[in-house]
């Protein structure tokens, strides 16, 4: 078993920049996980950080705006704490896409985003080092984030309940917070455009969860740390 505290490592492996760091450690502490299985996340969050550092910054401000979110709808801390855990590897698997597909300016050919799409099947990546109370919720995450709650979205196409509650609350955060961000082709969108485009795009979001997100949206935009962008 490697002794190392959580925020040790954090400060070893993201050690040019402090801002993930604190991130990472906030988020792992409170959340219970074994020290085998914090390790474990902090190597994939590396590997992410490696492939594209966007891409590991996007997950980390979802795993903290999900946390916060979870923390508005009455959730325990710790599991306020674990949910933002799992939705920080929601997009681990676009590590088996090509980067440069990932970054290319405009918009993606019909082959590519059948590509991309794959990133939410790469299951592989929750080993057995995670137990499995943690195992499937981090599977739901990067599973089911792209399913909305009309049933139109995928992989396979599940609607309302049955789409397990981490990946209803990642799919907000995560769409919220990729509208917000700068593209290779396109600007971030501002707080009122994104709400106004979130409101047109209801479908695919539990509509009870959406309202409490709609009306807090304030502090779920500043939870995360400046740093981050
Ligand atoms: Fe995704
Ligand atoms: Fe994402």
């Amino acid at each position: 078993m490697i002794a190392l505290h959580t925020s040790e490592l954090a400060d070893r492996i993201f050690i040019a920049d402090g801002s993930c760091a604190e991130a990472l450690a906030y988020l792992a502490d409170g959340a219970g996980l074994h020290s085998n299985e914090r390790l474990m996340m902090l190597i994939m969050l590396d590997a992410l950080n490696i492939f594209s550092g966007a891409t590991m910054r996007h997950s980390l401000r979802v795993g903290l705006q999900v946390r916060t979110f979870c923390t508005i709808l009455g959730h325990t801390a710790r599991d306020a704490a674990r949910f933002g855990l799992y939705a920080c590897l929601h997009d681990a698997g676009k590590m088996s896409v090509p980067i440069t597909m990932l970054e290319k300016p405009g918009k993606f050919t019909a082959e590519e985003r059948d590509l991309v799409e794959t990133h939410v099947k790469q299951e592989f990546l929750f080993p057995e080092q995670f137990s499995r109370c943690h195992r499937d919720p981090f599977r739901h995450a990067l599973r089911f984030h792209h399913e909305n709650f009309d049933g139109t979205g995928y992989p396979d196409r599940l609607a309302g309940n049955q789409i397990p509650e981490i990946a209803q609350i990642t799919r907000l955060c995560d769409f919220f917070d990729a509208v917000r961000q700068d593209r290779p082709y396109r600007k971030g969108l501002s707080l009122p455009k994104t709400i106004a485009l979130m409101q047109q795009s209801q479908g695919a979001f539990n509509p009870k969860l959406f309202k409490v997100f709609r009306n807090e949206i304030g502090s779920i935009d500043r939870c995360h740390l400046r740093a981050l962008h």
